[in-house]
Formats: C-alpha cells, structure tokens, sequence
C-alpha cells in the first residue's frame, strides 16, 4: 500500500448498505473506490466524484483478478459483497448464498496480498445457532451463541465460515480484520421488490400497494407471531465506522434490541400510511427463525454505544422513499410487468406481493452468476463513476 493512501474500497457498492456506505465515507472527505458486480445503472446510489468499478467483468469479486485491482492502494477495504435477500431469497437460493464464499475469500487474499491495514467484513444474525431462536419470546443472541454451529443452511454457514476465515488471517497473516453481525437492516434506496427484498420493506410496499389498489387486504408470510429487531440504515453505517476504527478483534452484533412481532411491523406501517387492513397469512411461506433479538451487552462494553433508531422513526423514512418509487414505477407504467398482487386480481396492475418464485430466474447478473462467466477477456481499465447520485 502507498504510504500516504486514503482510498476506502467498498465492495456491493451498487446495494443497499453499500451505496449508503459510500456516500458516509464521501461525506467525511474520504476517496473511496466502489465495486460492484451489477452494471451502474442498476445500482441504487451512484456519486460522480467516486472511481467505480461495476458490472460483471470490472465488479466481480469472485475473480481475484478484480479483487487485485479493487485492493490497490487501499488503505481499508469494507467487504459488503454478497448474494443476499430476505427469507424469500436465502430459503431458495442456498448454493448461491454459498458461492460467496469466493467474493469473500478473494477479497481476503487480496487484501492480504496488497498490505490493506484493516479490513471489514460484513456477517450476520443468521450465524447463530437455530435452536436458540425457537421461541417468539427469544432470550437476545448474544456473541457466543453462534456455537455450538447449526447457523441457517446456506446463507448462515458462509457466513459463519468466512468469519472464521477473518479470523484466521488476522492470527496467521496480521491483517486487522472486523466482523459485525448485521441484525436485519432496512431504509431507503434498498431492495423493496423483486423477491430478495426484507420484511420491513416488503411490508411497507404491500401497504402502499393496497391503498393504491384500494383493495385493503395484505398477505404476511408465516403467521405474523415471530418477532425481529429491524436497525436503521444510519445506525448500521455509524456502527461500521465505529467497529472498523476499534480494536474489537472477534464478530460483534451490529443490530438493535428493539424487538417486535411481525404483526407489530405491520400495525407499524399501516399507522404510517393511515390505513387498517385485513390480514391474510400464508403458513407455507418462507419464515426463518422463530424468534431473534441482539444482545447489545457487548457493543456497548467497547464502544459505549448501540443502534438506537426507532423503528416508528426509521420505517416513516422507509416508507415515504419506497412509496414515491412505487408511484414512478406505476406512473411509468412498468409496474404491469412486475408481479401482481395476489389480491389485486382484475384491478390495475401494480407492483405485488406475494412470494415471487420467479426470482430464482430472474437476469443473469441479478441471479450473481454474469452472462459470460468463465468465459472473459481480461478486465478493462477502470471507468470512473458516472451520473446520478
Ligand atoms: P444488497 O443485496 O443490497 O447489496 C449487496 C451487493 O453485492 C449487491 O449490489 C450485489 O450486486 C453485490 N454483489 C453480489 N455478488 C457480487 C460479486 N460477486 N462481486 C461484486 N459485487 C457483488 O445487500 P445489503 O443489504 O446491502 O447487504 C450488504 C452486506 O451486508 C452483505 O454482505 C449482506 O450479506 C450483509 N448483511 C445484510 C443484512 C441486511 O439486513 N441488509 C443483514 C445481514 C448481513
Ligand atoms: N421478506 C419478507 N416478505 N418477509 C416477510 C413477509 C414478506 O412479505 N411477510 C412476513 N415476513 C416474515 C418472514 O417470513 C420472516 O419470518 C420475517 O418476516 C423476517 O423476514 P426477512 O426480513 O425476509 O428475513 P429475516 O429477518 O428472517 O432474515 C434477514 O435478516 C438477516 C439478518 O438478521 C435476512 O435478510 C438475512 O439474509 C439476514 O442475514
């Protein structure tokens, strides 16, 4: 590394944590190269002044070539990089969950390779072992509950591994690696449809597409009893700062402790958008743990600090972006091509519920394996960042 570097790599630049990550780091005077695998219209923020490295052949962190370059004179590196979606997403999508075992590993070596000094690396409450989350009521997890390991199949094992792979590196190698256990996280320009979309969002577009349609009915996946705890987009961006510049060598939850049933987030929104609808569940949904919370003990031991963003607070901010781009799309009118609400039937398309089997074939590069794979010519030089943001 360049003694005198500053540049901040965010990998999954173009999703949801990373786009905000970015525009965190931009804000505090920091150059940052951003890298993501999906082509830069599809990313959800994208800044001018920013070197962007995107789409299959100049994003792809499974090719360690693309990982080389991304690292070079990084003086950190946030590995936010994954195939990742709500329930909907990992419960179907368990060998590409996995296959991010190459992003991460990549990134890692490469990071090792180049001298990076510090490195982060983005987990998550699905590490924690699935018999301590077989009550609603759940006791907190707390950090040594992710073993003995039964993490969730797929998605949960790569992380648990490629913690362990931190870890590893960190004794073996000395690179300063972080790892947060990210407890579901939500807010504006994220994933709000399309099937790997959260609950929180998913249920704020269900409300907003039933008072569009007016027909006052919403579907819940499960029956509505299993609880969470939801953290704001600002809060989970202030604690990667803060865990990145510390000296906490083991994974720490990064989440809030406010924990509420499903049908809690549901009153939630419907107070939001003014309406009280007439609940349909759907038992053969997908549905994840019964019952997660994150203990907080040790985040604030280190830094004296937690997430604190209500939800009430944090699901308006949710509600009000996803709701104008509802609109945009309806008004564009390409709302008809998405999928339709299951009780919309007859009535004017509008972007649906429901669970979207259909997002296991969705484009290629949505589905985390490019047109081309395998099949490359070498990377071209980098582009810098364009357009919007
Ligand atoms: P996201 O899907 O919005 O962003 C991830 C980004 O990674 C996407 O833009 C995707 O295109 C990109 N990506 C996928 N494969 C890639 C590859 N091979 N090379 C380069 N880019 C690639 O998800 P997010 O919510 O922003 O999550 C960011 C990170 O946080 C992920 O590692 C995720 O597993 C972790 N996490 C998120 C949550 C949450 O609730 N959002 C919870 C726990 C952990
Ligand atoms: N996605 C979604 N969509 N979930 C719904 C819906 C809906 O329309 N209706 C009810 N739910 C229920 C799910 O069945 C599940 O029980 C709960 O809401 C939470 O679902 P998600 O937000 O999809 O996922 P999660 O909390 O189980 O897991 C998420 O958070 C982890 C970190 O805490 C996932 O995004 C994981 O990938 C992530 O690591």
């Amino acid at each position: 590394m360049a003694a005198s570097s500053r540049i901040s790599v965010v990998t999954g630049a173009g999703g949801f944590i990373g786009g905000h990550l970015v525009a965190a780091l931009r804000r505090a005077g920091r150059p940052v190269r951003a890298v993501d695998i999906k082509p830069i219209d599809d990313w959800y923020q994208v800044f001018p002044d920013v070197e962007n490295l995107a789409g299959p052949l100049d994003g792809d962190c499974r090719d360690f070539s693309v990982c080389r370059r991304a690292v070079r004179d990084g003086a950190e590196v946030f590995q936010l990089a994954a195939d990742m979606g709500g329930m909907g997403f990992i419960e179907n999508n368990k060998a590409l969950c996995m296959l991010s075992v190459l992003t991460n590993t990549h990134m890692l070596l490469a990071a090792q390779e180049a001298s990076v000094p510090r490195f982060f690396f983005s987990s998550s409450a699905c590490v924690y072992n699935a018999e301590k989350q077989v009550n609603p009521d759940i006791t907190a997890l707390s950090e040594p509950d992710a073993y003995p390991a039964l993490p969730e199949d797929g998605y949960g094992w790569e992380k648990l591994f490629s913690e362990r792979m931190c870890r590893h590196f960190r004794e073996d190698y000395g690179i300063q690696a972080r790892v947060a256990r990210f407890h579901n996280v939500y807010g504006p320009h994220g994933t709000w449809q399309g099937g790997r979309e959260k609950a929180p969002a998913a249920i704020c577009r269900k409300v907003i597409a039933a008072k569009a349609s007016g027909k006052h009915e919403i579907e819940i996946w499960g029956d509505g009893n299993q609880t969470r705890s939801f953290m704001y987009i600002d809060d989970c961006v202030l604690g990667i700062r803060r865990i990145m510049d510390s000296d906490i060598y083991e994974p720490i939850n990064l989440g809030s402790s406010e924990l509420v049933s499903i049908n809690q987030l549901v009153d939630i929104a419907e107070t939001i958008g003014g309406v009280k609808l007439k609940r349909h569940y759907k038992l053969d949904a997908p549905r994840g743990v019964a019952g997660r919370n994150s203990d907080n003990t040790l985040i604030r031991k280190y830094l004296g600090w937690e997430p604190s963003t209500s939800l009430r607070e944090g699901l308006a901010k949710t509600y009000a972006w996803i709701e104008r781009e509802f609109h945009k799309q309806v008004e564009s009118g390409e709302a008809a091509a998405l999928t339709v609400s299951t009780f919309s039937h007859g009535s004017k398309p509008i972007p649906g519920d429901g669970f979207m089997v259909e997002s296991r074939h969705m484009d290629t590069w949505k589905q985390g394996i490019p047109v081309g794979y395998g099949d490359r010519a070498e990377p071209k030089p980098a582009v810098a960042g364009a357009a919007r943001g």
